[in-house]
């Protein structure tokens, strides 16, 4: 089976989130079950500083105006081989900023049109007139940034491969004006409720949820969550109208993520060896400037500081909190009024409360696995990746039952614990009595130190791995073909 997997952000080259490690883990583990599988990814400047012997397989003329054409090439990933096609194209991704933000921290003015050649070049590859000799039986689209190209195939002329879409956050839609539509090379005609149409503007995911020919999105809580007002941010009508078609498949984590052998701890630990993890909490208080105490609990939060995430939840019960003793570390950027509390916070308690603002790829591991309890309080969450890393960590989390964190989380509750199935704490509304009250709960039986540690093996030994989910992926692609 011949695969192009189109993504706008890729571990280890570019990453903001979860999608990153998906799209750096998810192509691998599907070639191992023997699929060919090829990214598409488009060319910012951290992708192309560290590819090497890239090979120009084609060229397209600039898509804005008179400026240095387009180039496709072709790559491989350092370490893993993994085969990439990079679009290159100056104008729209060479740019000092994020993939997505301009340095202001606003969106990119031009995204419709930077994602919309993404698409364009996405839909001629999965098509009969590609500049290829390589032609995918399936384009896996992921998020608003590549889903517009089952519409494009949709009143393509040509042959074309078959299209899944797969949904890692329902709330980044890429609506934009309707001006960009013949811009992109749809019909007019596309642009109506049963198209590309979305309360008044061109959406991106909708022209994917409503053409493609699967849907998949990442846990099954949220496949079914998203088919209701609550979550469906908007498009649960269509969702519930293509239920038959949507199938929630939840993420695994890298082989990197293993305490076992993690360059990046102080000492690498597994569960039989769970005494090692308090040097990495050592390591990481005098890493963070905190107050080196082995009994006090450290909570641990790594998370791009946003609503979704609440993280207002954890600001409000934070006092409570030190009073019991607990440290606090966060990692993480976003919002700028979280960023304000935390540092505010850090002020005024020092030695308790350490605030890392930015991003640090190692930090994140150390926050993980040097930490007793780690925080996740998302008020939505299609799936979740650093609850798994924690629960591998031996660092049982505090979630909210919502979406991938219900899937992947085991409470703590009195069977559980029995049947050794228990591998964190889960709430169910989102307030921060109940989160302030979980944590307690957590706080408990960390100081019975024999539950605590049947509690952070089992965690360590659940199976997170990709193969589970690649099998199903491919069962979608033969779906999708069938
Ligand atoms: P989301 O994709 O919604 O942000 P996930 O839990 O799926 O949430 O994935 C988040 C990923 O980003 C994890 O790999 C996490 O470790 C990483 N991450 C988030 N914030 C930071 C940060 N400030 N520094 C380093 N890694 C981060
Ligand atoms: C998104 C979601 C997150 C998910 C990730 C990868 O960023 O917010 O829950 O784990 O995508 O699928």
């Amino acid at each position: 089976m011949h695969i192009l997997f189109v993504t706008s952000e890729i571990y280890p080259l570019i990453k903001t989130g979860g999608l990153a490690d998906v799209s750096g883990s998810l192509p691998l583990a599907l070639r191992k079950l023997g699929a060919d599988v090829r990214v598409l990814i488009p060319g910012y400047p951290s992708v192309l500083e560290k590819l090497q012997h890239t090979k120009v397989l084609a060229e397209f003329p600039s898509p804005a105006g008179n400026t240095a054409p387009a180039r496709l090439l072709s790559a491989v990933m350092p370490d893993t081989a993994l085969p990439l096609l990079v679009l290159d194209c100056p104008v729209l991704y060479n740019r000092s900023g994020g993939p997505y933000l301009a340095p202001t921290g606003r969106d990119w003015p031009d995204n419709a049109q930077r994602f919309g050649f993404l698409n364009q070049i996405g839909a001629l590859l999965a098509g009969s007139a590609t500049p290829l000799s390589w032609r995918p039986d399936v384009v896996h689209c992921n998020d608003w940034q590549s889903a517009l190209i089952p519409a494009l195939l949709h009143y393509s002329h040509a042959a074309h491969a078959r299209s899944v879409v797969s949904v890692h956050n329902l709330a980044f839609q890429g609506n934009f004006d309707a001006q960009w539509i013949p811009r992109l090379g749809l019909p007019a005609a596309s642009y109506q409720m049963h198209g590309v149409e979305f309360y008044g503007h061109f959406s991106f995911l909708k022209a994917g949820l409503y053409y493609a020919d699967k849907i998949t999105t990442v846990s099954r809580t949220y496949a079914a969550e998203i088919q209701t007002p609550e979550f469906g941010c908007g498009m649960e009508g269509l969702l519930q109208e293509r239920h038959a078609d949507l199938a929630g498949i939840v993420n695994g984590i890298d082989d990197d993520w293993n305490p076992a052998r993690d360059s990046h701890l102080q000492k690498t630990y597994d569960y039989r060896t769970l005494g090692n993890k308090a040097a990495n909490k050592l390591a990481l208080q005098q890493e963070l400037g905190l107050e080196p105490d082995a009994d006090a609990p450290l909570l641990g939060l790594v998370s791009r500081l946003t609503h979704q995430k609440g993280i207002d939840l954890v600001l409000d019960c934070v006092h409570d909190l030190l009073q019991d003793g607990a440290q606090l570390a966060v990692l993480g950027t976003g919002e700028t009024q979280f960023e304000h509390s935390l540092n505010q916070l850090v002020r005024r308690h020092p030695g308790r409360v350490s605030a890392t603002i930015g991003y640090d790829e190692g930090l994140a591991h150390r926050v993980i696995a040097g930490s007793d309890i780690f925080l996740m309080p998302s008020r939505f969450e299609p799936c979740g990746l650093s609850q798994m890393y924690a629960m591998a960590y031996g660092t049982p989390p505090v979630v909210r039952r919502t979406g991938g964190l219900a899937d992947t989380v085991t409470d703590c509750n009195a069977a559980a614990l029995r049947d050794g199935s228990a591998t964190g704490f889960v709430f169910e509304q989102a307030g921060a009595t109940e989160l302030l009250g979980t944590i307690r709960r957590a706080l408990s039986v960390y100081r019975t130190p024999e539950t605590w540690n049947a509690l952070q093996s089992s965690g360590m030994q659940r199976d997170f791995s990709w193969q589970h989910a690649a099998e199903q992926y491919l069962a979608a692609y033969r779906s999708a073909m069938a």
